[in-house]
């Protein structure tokens, strides 16, 4: 057994699966006949697939659901979300139905503005550097002006530029931090080129120019890169109606549901234990569309969290408020999303999301994945609330486990009505089905005690 090689990337896909399963599996044949059962039988889809990434070897699936009668700004949307997580599309398809009688959701970008940093030493005196400012920014417009072409065509583009001065945290540290607009790409490529491109052109000048030379003998350029921390590339979702329109909810009044809901969100406003698990229910929403249409859900999610601890502590990205018997519950969020190049444009099944959504611009986008992950923390709270969120989970996992032992249709019908008030689990599932495989058709179920 080798667990090491030398050339792997060289190799062909056959010839790396080949390797994988001949030095870490017991059983080579079975699984690389399994491994590859995965590919795709379009050969021009899978060798997209397999350039998307490095030393592929199989596809990774993962359910591909849908939720729909999601009606935002008065149109109507179905959802499609790429999640693991049992529960979580039917969750957005509840709250999405639940909001499609009482206004939808209501969605508004409040800006779209990303960020990309040169970080760089210099010990010389910073006044000088200030009074150089306008003719580097001429030097980086000039600079990138090829680059930006046609970002600037479409109506993007660098927007502002500023000199960032950290000397007092790290001796002769700062930043150029420069402001871009990519309209309807996430433009992490387009950002990135742009500022290597400029951190040449500043090396040059640092170099070339004497009283910045004469002032401060050593420069060193650190780093270019975008930040994934954009706040202001922000989206707000919002849904309310009159409290008396949300209705009776699993035995709670109308009222008594909205104090109650008020309360929970006010929880994870307050702790960041809750915060957490909070956040990460809009995240359920948020990542599924994100992986759906072809967007860098760790961006989105570095970024959301980075966002929700703006204040200082961690805290919940949703908000609730009572207001004259109006209930109103609204997510604002930072979504550094794109709907033209990158993933977007080559997964084939990015593309057919977007198409399912109507191919909408990047504000667009930005609002439909707002309005999902709101929807989905609604339903989560909702759930937490009043029936807790075990019993849909447990249906979703009590089905999974009736796949697994291959139940008939009559047997999953029959489990489903007895363990509705019990607990799910792989054991307890199994000796039901056992009971029910040992009786005879007519008699009725004399179901075992627990
Ligand atoms: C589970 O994936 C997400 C929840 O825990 C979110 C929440 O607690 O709000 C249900």
């Amino acid at each position: 057994m080798k667990k090491s090689i030398k050339g792997f990337s060289k190799l062909s896909k056959r010839g790396k699966l080949k390797w994988i399963v001949e030095n870490f599996f017991i059983d080579p044949e079975g699984v690389m006949k399994e491994l590859m059962s995965y590919w795709l039988h379009d050969e021009e889809k899978q060798k997209i697939l397999d350039e998307i990434s490095e030393n592929t070897i199989s596809n990774f699936h993962l359910p591909y659901g849908v939720a729909p009668n999601f009606l935002i700004n008065g149109k109507t949307y179905c959802v499609p979300m790429v999640i693991e997580e049992s529960s979580v599309v039917a969750a957005a398809s509840s709250a999405a139905k639940f909001w499609n009688t009482r206004g939808g959701f209501k969605t508004e970008v409040i800006s779209k503005i990303k960020i990309g940093q040169i970080h760089f030493t210099w010990n010389g005196d910073a006044k000088i550097l200030r009074k150089h400012l306008p003719k580097i920014n001429e030097v980086f417009m000039k600079t990138s002006d090829t680059l930006t072409l046609n970002m600037r065509k479409r109506g993007g583009g660098i927007q502002n530029m500023e000199l960032v001065e950290f000397g007092e945290l790290e001796p002769d540290y700062y930043q150029f931090k420069i402001s871009f607009d990519t309209v309807d790409s996430m433009g992490a490529n387009f950002i990135n080129s742009v500022l290597e491109a400029c951190s040449n052109a500043l090396i040059q000048y640092m170099k070339n120019t004497t009283e910045l030379r004469n002032s401060g003998e050593h420069f060193e350029l650190i780093m270019s890169i975008l930040s994934n921390y954009t706040p202001e590339c922000l989206v707000k979702a919002s849904i309310s109606c009159p409290i008396e329109e949300l209705g009776e909810i699993s035995g709670l009044d109308a009222q008594s549901f909205a104090n109650k809901f008020y309360k929970a969100v006010r929880i994870a406003i307050i702790d960041p234990y809750r915060a957490t698990t909070h956040n990460k229910g809009i995240f359920n929403g948020v990542d599924a569309v994100a992986i759906a249409t072809g967007n860098d859900f760790r961006a989105i999610e570095a970024c959301g969290h980075a966002y929700a601890s703006k204040s200082g502590s961690y805290r919940s990205l949703t908000t609730c408020r009572l207001d004259d018997g109006i209930f109103h519950f609204w997510l604002e969020i930072p979504l550094a999303l794109g709907t033209i190049g990158g993933l977007t444009s080559m997964h084939p099944m990015a593309k057919r999301s977007l198409e399912l959504l109507g191919n909408p611009s990047t504000d667009e986008l930005m609002g439909i994945v707002a309005a999902t992950g709101l929807a989905q923390n609604f339903a989560a709270v909702r759930s937490l609330i009043t029936t807790g969120i075990q019993m849909g989970h447990m249906r979703m996992h009590l089905l999974n486990i009736l796949n697994r032992l291959e139940a008939s249709e009559k047997e999953i019908k029959e489990s489903l009505v007895y363990f509705k008030d019990k607990m799910v689990s792989s054991s307890a599932v199994q000796e039901f089905l056992h009971f029910l495989r040992q009786q005879i058709p007519e008699q009725e179920p004399g179901l075992p005690i627990r």
